[in-house]
């Protein structure tokens, strides 16, 4: 892992980024195998952080910014009830949202659909991702819903 590097860089710039890297550093020694799974108890806090102003989470909840979430894991793009999706979207978007999917997109979405206004999100970084999807795929009607795990390491 490259941790000086980044220490390096964020350091230089401002002292926010020097405490989630030393953070970060330590969820690395304590998360585990499990990390690299992704967590979706970690991707919900980052939801709510990078994602909530945006985007409702909960079964019928509001489309805000971004339409609402629930279900959207597994699910074609473009579904979410009441949503006016952009003209671009709706064009580009003709996929189901599987875990790489979603992995692309919450990193750069731009690069899938160009002139998405989620291109004014400046993308989740590598190390929140897999947590993120987790969490995204929690979304959903199932008896064990907030305990799913779901990740590469299967
Ligand atoms: C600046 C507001 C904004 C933020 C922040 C944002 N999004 Fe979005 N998101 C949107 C918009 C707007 C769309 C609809 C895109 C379109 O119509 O082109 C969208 C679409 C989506 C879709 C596709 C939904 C569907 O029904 O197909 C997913 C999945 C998604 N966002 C996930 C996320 C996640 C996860 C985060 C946080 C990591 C996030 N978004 C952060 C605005 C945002």
């Amino acid at each position: 892992m490259d941790l000086r590097v980044e220490l390096d860089a964020k350091s230089a710039r401002d002292r926010t980024g020097l405490a989630l890297a030393i953070a970060f550093a330590f969820a690395c020694l304590f998360a585990g195998p499990s990390h690299a799974a992704g967590d979706a108890a970690k991707g919900k806090d980052v939801f709510l952080r990078q994602c909530s102003t945006c985007h409702s989470a909960d079964e019928g909840g509001e489309n805000k910014f971004g339409p609402n979430l629930f279900g959207v894991f597994g699910r074609k793009a473009g579904m979410a009830p009441g949503f006016a999706y952009s003209a671009g979207f709706k064009a580009t978007a003709t996929w189901v949202w599987t875990e790489d999917k979603l992995s692309d997109w919450v990193t750069f979405p731009g690069g899938m659909v160009a002139g998405t206004p989620m291109g004014l999100f400046q993308g989740v970084s590598p190390r929140n991702r897999a947590d993120i999807i987790a969490y995204l795929a929690t979304l959903k009607h199932t008896e064990d819903a907030g305990q799913s795990s779901v990740g590469t390491a299967q």
